[in-house]
């Protein structure tokens, strides 16, 4: 199944140079299984062909209010009506400006205006020149626009087609298909508050290298985003990774299990559910060399002493407010055998409700998984799927048991 599979996405664009983007955001909507119906108006047509975009959608576009193609003249009902959501992107200034007014003189508007509210969410994604973006006139329309029902995106910054630099970019393809795709998640996890580490850490002996672990960090980014998905506020501590940020979430970049402790501890006090997916190291050299260790010429290799680097998720799991059941700890298992007994084990040991094993040679790295949740009641497989996919039923399953436990 894809993410979208089964929706209806009404795509509206309007005049802008960001209308060259929707046609690789129409490719990756349909990509995701949507179904893509292009409204373009007139001054969109300026910037790109209603020919471009039927040929992505597979669909004839709609340009005008006045199509006869529609038997009873009504595009602007049937169009709406169809819709699961309706995305415009590019937005431009003028038309956010329409939509505040409650304009209805041409058929992107009038659908907008006539869409069951209730039922088919409308989002913008705005596209425009920095002074335009920030003036006064733009963001009040916006937040007139927002407080009518409106899901306003957000811009980018970076330089813009005018040669100016600054905000008002439209968003990229992925990243409205990434939110589009959050937006039909289930709110399971609404109004709270969810800590996330992730990736492996990394010891350092000296300014040149250090010991690490094979993590990937894609297991904890899944989750993060899954989280973020499912309506939770949240922050993400990450060893270091090569991964891109999902949408909407907070990223701590930190290196050594220190520190991921540190930053864990400064924004745990504000967490309802901590998630704890990181491969921490276990040990780091007991002493990190100012310079270069060097090798002195005897053909001895140096001795390197190890200390233990602190527990993170046994330290919060230990403090106050996970003992008073505020704060719900998750710990994850990396084995390579006996994944049930070593992960019942580990979970009594951690003191945690929940740990969630894998074999780890089996998880490092790849895009899929499987896992066991171990809790007190027993165990319960979550079969081999796409990373996200089981971030997104390992959170259902986190609310769930976060309700009861509390209880
Ligand atoms: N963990 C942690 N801090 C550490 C070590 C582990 O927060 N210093 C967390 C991991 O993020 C994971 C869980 O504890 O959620 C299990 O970690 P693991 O290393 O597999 O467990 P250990 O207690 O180290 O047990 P063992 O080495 O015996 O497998």
């Amino acid at each position: 199944m894809s993410d979208l599979s089964g929706k209806h996405i009404v795509l509206g664009l309007t005049g802008g140079i960001a209308c060259f983007k929707s046609a690789e955001l129409c490719r990756g909507l349909v990509k995701a299984g949507a179904a893509v119906q292009v409204v373009m108006t007139e001054a969109a047509e300026q910037f790109i062909t209603a020919v471009t975009m039927q040929a992505l959608s597979n669909r004839p576009v709609y340009t005008s209010q006045w199509d006869a193609r529609e038997d009873n003249n009504m595009p602007h009902i049937n169009l709406s009506r169809q819709a699961d959501a309706i995305l415009l992107a590019p937005c431009s200034a003028d038309f956010i400006a329409r939509l505040a007014q409650g304009r209805a003189d041409e058929l992107l508007s009038l659908l907008c205006l006539a869409r069951p509210a209730d039922r088919v969410p409308l989002l913008l994604a705005p596209a425009m020149n920095r002074e335009m973006w920030a003036h006064p006139a733009t963001q009040r329309n916006l937040a007139q626009v927002a407080a009518d029902g409106a899901h306003v995106l957000g811009v980018g910054s970076g330089d813009q087609a005018c040669g100016e630099t600054g905000d008002g970019r439209m968003l990229e393809a992925d990243e409205l298909v990434e939110e589009l795709t959050a937006l039909f998640q289930p709110k399971v996890l609404a109004g709270q508050r969810v800590l996330v580490t992730a990736g492996p850490t990394f010891e350092a002996m000296d300014p040149i290298r250090g010991i690490t672990n094979h993590s990937s960090g894609k297991m904890g980014f899944a989750i993060a985003r899954a989280a973020r998905e499912a309506g939770a506020e949240v922050t993400l501590v990450a060893g270091p990774v090569a991964l891109a940020t999902p949408r909407g979430v907070r990223r701590v970049d930190v290196k050594s299990a220190r520190q991921m402790l540190a930053a864990t501890q400064a924004d745990v006090d504000r967490a309802d559910i901590f998630i704890a997916t990181a491969a921490v190291a276990d040990w780091r050299p007991a002493t990190e060399a100012d310079q270069k260790i060097k090798k002195d010429g005897t053909g001895d290799a140096p001795t390197i002493a190890f200390t233990e680097n602190p527990d993170i998720l046994a330290t919060v799991a230990k403090s106050e407010r996970a003992q008073r059941r505020e704060l719900f700890c998750v710990g994850f298992a990396a084995e390579s055998q006996d994944l049930a007994n070593n992960a019942q084990a580990k979970r009594e040991r951690k003191g945690i409700p929940l740990l969630v094993g894998n074999i780890g040679p089996l998880a490092f790295g790849q895009d899929d998984n499987q896992l066991l949740l171990v809790d007190a009641q027993g165990t319960r497989e979550l079969p081999r799927a796409s990373k996200l996919v089981l971030a997104r039923h390992l959170v259902g399953e986190i609310a769930r048991r976060q309700a009861a436990w509390k209880q």
